[in-house]
């Protein structure tokens, strides 16, 4: 891999500069931890916090900005930029995104990365531009909110890397058509909630993989479990069975499916609930980086919608409603008398 570090005009120092290729060096090696990378992702973290034209001094309220969509919910422009306050998440996709752009490249021509929803910061593409050269990568920004967007192009701009984007692109990411021709090798989102709920990453992922099934997906997959939680954070979550996976097998199976739901399994609970029932949402990242039980906010054990109180031995069968108030639905499955 090459790095490279060229202090192109810009409003950043050089000091700053090296300072994002230093971190982002960390970020992308494959063979540091996510937790050894609490450190940087701080750094990073402080360093967009500072750069961006965004007020960060919590005198604009998280909620400012906010839309809903036909696919669900697009966080504000602050709420987007507070993400950056997530270690593991942070470290897991900037790791991983490195990583399935270095599997993609080849002499001819730059990876070309589609990013769905950078936020203010374009915050999993930034320190891959100081680590990559334009040649190397080449993303297309896609972002429904123009503020962030303006704010990610000013960011990326002040730091001299505008050569690395082939197009900032204000668009719903759910519903945007890729033009003909135009190479896509790596597609990635994080426009998810926990259980995916609320937020548009299952159609965003839809939409833009069955456009380019050649594409590296990123996050690979995502995984809702039912299960209980540990009795303290250091136990391992019980785990009842897998309700919902999201990945590019999913998507091409679901190509004939155009109705508002998709499936989802159907699961008898344990007699003993625990704790439980709760839904636990794994993310493999890329290549075993993956953001497992507890390690971001993403990743905490959710009740089941409704907050219902359960028997053990009752059987509950899901689906994922799609919409503007995207996530899963269960029902009691009745149990249905044995004949002879
Ligand atoms: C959770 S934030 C993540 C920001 C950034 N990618 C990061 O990882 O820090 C999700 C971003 O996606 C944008 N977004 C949500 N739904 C979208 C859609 N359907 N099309 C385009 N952007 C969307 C939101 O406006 C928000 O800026």
């Amino acid at each position: 891999m090459t790095t490279t570090f060229e202090p192109a005009a810009s409003s950043t120092s050089l000091n700053t500069h090296a300072e994002l290729v230093r971190i982002a060096g960390a970020l992308a090696d494959p063979t540091r931890s996510l937790a050894s990378l609490i450190g940087e992702t701080g750094e990073l973290r402080a360093l967009v916090e500072r750069h961006t034209r965004l007020c960060m001094d919590g005198s604009v309220h998280m909620s400012v900005g906010t839309s809903i969509l036909p696919s669900g919910k697009a966080i504000s422009p602050m709420q987007a930029a507070l993400c950056a306050r997530e270690p593991f998440r942070t470290a897991a996709f900037i790791q991983g995104l490195a990583q399935a752009i270095r599997a993609a490249m080849t002499p001819q021509r730059p990876v070309a990365v589609l990013y769905a929803g950078c936020g203010p910061f374009a915050l999993l593409a930034l320190p891959l531009m100081a680590l990559f050269t334009p040649d190397q990568v080449q993303f297309t920004l896609l972002e429904v909110h123009a503020d962030a967007l303006d704010d990610a192009r000013a960011l990326i701009e002040g730091f001299g890397y505008g050569a690395h984007v082939a197009q900032f692109v204000c668009t719903d990411a759910a519903t945007w058509r890729i033009a003909p021709g135009a190479p896509v090798d790596v597609i990635v989102s994080e426009t998810m909630n926990t259980a995916l709920g609320k937020e548009p990453q299952v159609s965003i992922m839809r939409n833009l993989y069955i456009q380019a099934p050649q594409a590296t997906l990123v996050p690979a997959a995502i995984a809702v479990h039912l299960g209980a939680p540990g009795r303290s954070q250091e136990q391992p979550c019980a785990d009842w069975g897998r309700i919902f996976e999201i990945n590019a097998a999913a998507i091409l199976d679901w190509q004939a499916l155009d109705g508002p739901t998709l499936p989802a399994a159907t699961i008898r609970l344990p007699e003993v609930l625990g704790d439980g029932p709760r839904l636990l949402t794994r993310i493999e990242v890329y290549d075993g980086i993956a953001l497992r039980d507890y390690e971001s906010s993403l990743n905490l054990p959710l009740q089941l919608p409704g907050k219902p109180q359960l028997q053990g031995g009752v059987t509950l069968a899901f689906s994922y409603r799609l919409g503007p108030a995207p996530g899963l639905a269960w029902e009691v499955q009745e149990a249905t008398q044995e004949t002879a």
